[in-house]
């Protein structure tokens, strides 16, 4: 079943750090800078947007994204994350699409993902995978040793030939 998608306000910003710790693959570090950027959108900051997925009033799931600093209309996913409960059933997609719509409404040309290349990432990198996005780089060792930074793009002036929603 599908959400609705539309901006994450401040009474959800409890659930948004649920929901991110809840994964279980971010450090409480990682899980304090998703909260700090919401946070900053909340206070006016562009440079961080947020959409929200929910289930009636209930959020089930975000994305993040901004304008990457110094460059001609790149932008950063910075985050995306479902609850786990409902992971694999589309929620991630229909955000993705979302915020790929938007960032082509308002002329932005390329997007970056960074991940990991820890094996409890494979899915996540998959998810990317399989909706266009191409691994562009990797940093050996960037998180901790043994645990690469996988960088992704996705090029939004070409058609987007990759399977989207389920
Ligand atoms: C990655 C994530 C946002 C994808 O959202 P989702 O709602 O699970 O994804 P969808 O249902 O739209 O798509 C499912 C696809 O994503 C992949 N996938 C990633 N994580 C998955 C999971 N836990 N369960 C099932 N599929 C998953 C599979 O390749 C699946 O492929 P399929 O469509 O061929 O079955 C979500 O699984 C998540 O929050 N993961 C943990 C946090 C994370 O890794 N965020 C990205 C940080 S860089």
């Amino acid at each position: 079943m599908s959400c609705s998608l539309r901006p994450v306000g401040r009474a959800h910003r409890a659930r948004l750090e649920q929901l991110t710790r809840d994964t279980g693959l971010f450090r409480e570090e990682e899980v304090g800078t998703a909260v700090e950027l919401l946070d900053e959108s909340l206070a006016g900051d562009e440079e961080y947007r947020f959409v929200g997925a929910f289930d009636g009033d209930r959020l089930m799931g975000y994305a993040c994204w901004g304008p990457t600093p110094g460059t001609v209309s790149t932008s950063d996913l910075y985050w995306i994350v479902v609850d786990r409960a409902r992971q694999g059933a589309g929620v991630g997609s229909q955000l993705l699409k979302e915020v790929e719509c938007l960032l082509r409404a308002h002329g932005r040309r390329l997007v970056v993902v960074e991940t990991s290349s820890r094996a409890d990432y494979e899915p996540t990198r998959k998810f990317y995978e399989a909706r266009g996005y191409t691994r562009a780089a990797r940093v050996p060792g960037y998180y901790a040793p043994g645990d690469d930074l996988v960088i992704y793009t996705k090029d939004l002036t070409r058609g987007d030939l990759a399977r989207t929603a389920p």
